[in-house]
């Protein structure tokens, strides 16, 4: 069990644990500094703009994560769709070094190959595609990975196209999507594409530490999952619950504040529409897969409902609820006691007694220890699961995965 320094306590109890805003525990994760245009023009150039921070939107030179004063970083292009046969590959112009000051600038332009001589694409041909930042492979003295970054779905279009490029995700509504992150479920080793908005949404619009360590935890405890139907509590941009479905959970219920709700279903809508390694379109280049993973169907069991916590529940019960899932949810007191009102509502449904509840928590105030003595008051006990040796858990070694066991009359 991880302490909490010398006080012998765990973590979740000690009051002294509360955590630096930066430390070297967190994921350092590239991102995009201003957003990319959502369509463009073949051969037409276009600014990107790409730095490092933490979970926690900061950056602190010495959580630089490679030797030496800069590393490589490198652009590329994930076709998702496009006219049969075609390909498109991104050029880049200027420096792609990053260095500790944690920021970068460059400019990128797309261009097709049709693989098909003598065949020219058609004036109307449009394709639809992702760019990805990431540490260009075989860089040496990387101490920690860095998180890739994605621009969200960018339509292109042939140079003499008369129309401006169509807008995507129709869905955004007022949201404005900055970029996105594409997530390994562990074991099943299908990718989970996130927009993330944390200029719109705040704390709700990034993917945090915790649901990283949670999903690689339930990915090696899937059959406390397998056919389950779970409801996730604060999900933000969703990763735990789309992972549960992924790995095989029957149905699932993401939920969080409102106005948390539109990225939920947003994200939904991009595993089902522009995910390159989930998506089929029906003009699939040559190589790329037409098989539609199977574990693709569980994602039409995942549900978005908008609950906030410690107001009623009733909408939650889409019948029995096997488990309860929640990562990072305990940062902030006033919020957490009302969490503690829908556990114990939840606990409280008959038909949901036997539901497990499992928590990614990570210490960050001295107030957490008040927050896990209301829920012990509240009638749950709390096991702290075995630390798995996964890649996440080792290197957000402060954040651990409890189980919150209804004490049962
Ligand atoms: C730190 S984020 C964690 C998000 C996600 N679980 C993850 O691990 O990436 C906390 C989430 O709790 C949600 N939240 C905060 N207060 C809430 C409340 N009173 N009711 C429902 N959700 C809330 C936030 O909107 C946010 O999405």
């Amino acid at each position: 069990m991880l302490q909490g320094g010398a006080t012998g306590l765990p973590l979740w109890q000690c009051s002294t644990s509360a955590m630096p805003l930066v430390h070297e525990g967190q994921t350092p994760r590239l991102y995009l500094r201003f957003m990319l245009p959502t369509g463009v023009k073949l051969g037409e150039w276009f600014e990107v703009g790409v730095g490092c921070r933490n979970e926690f939107g900061l950056w602190k030179r010495a959580d630089f994560p490679c030797e030496g004063d800069s590393f490589p970083l490198v652009m590329t292009a994930l076709r998702v769709s496009g006219p049969a046969g075609s390909s498109i590959s991104v050029e880049t112009e200027g420096s792609l070094l990053m260095d500790a000051s944690g920021k970068l600038a460059f400019r990128a332009r797309l261009l097709t190959g049709s693989g098909m001589e003598g065949r020219a694409e058609k004036s109307d041909s449009s394709w639809v595609a992702l760019l990805r930042v990431e540490v260009a492979a075989g860089t040496q003295g990387v101490l920690r990975p860095l998180m890739p970054v994605l621009s969200p779905p960018m339509r292109v279009v042939q140079e003499s196209a008369e129309q401006p490029p169509e807008a995507l995700l129709l869905g955004l509504g007022s949201l404005s999507l900055e970029q996105c992150r594409l997530l390994e479920v562990p074991v099943v080793g299908l990718p989970i594409l996130l927009a993330e908005c944390p200029g719109d949404l705040g704390i709700g619009g990034r993917v945090w530490d915790g649901g990283l360590v949670l999903l690689e935890y339930l990915a090696e405890h899937r059959s406390e999952l397998l056919g389950r139907r779970c409801l996730e509590l604060g999900s933000g941009t969703g990763l735990v619950g789309m992972g549960c479905a992924l790995l095989g959970a029957r149905q699932v219920l993401l939920t969080d504040l409102e106005d948390v709700t539109p990225l939920l279903r947003l994200n939904l809508e991009l595993n089902q529409e522009f995910n390159p390694f989930l998506a089929v379109a029906s003009s699939s280049a040559p190589g790329e897969s037409a098989a539609l993973p199977a574990a693709l169907q569980s994602l039409d069991g995942v549900e978005v409902l908008p609950h906030r916590w410690g107001t009623d529940i009733s909408s939650l019960d889409f019948g029995s609820t096997d488990l309860v899932v929640m990562a990072d949810v305990v940062y902030d007191i006033e919020a957490a006691e009302a969490l503690i009102a829908t556990l114990q509502s939840l606990a409280s449904v008959e038909r949901q007694t036997e539901a497990k509840y499992l928590m990614a928590f990570r210490p960050r105030n001295v107030e957490d220890p008040a927050f896990f003595k209301a829920l012990e008051a509240a009638n749950f006990e709390l096991h702290e699961r075995p630390r798995l040796s996964t890649p996440m858990a080792k290197m957000c070694t402060d954040v651990i995965v409890l189980e919150l066991i209804p004490r049962r009359a």
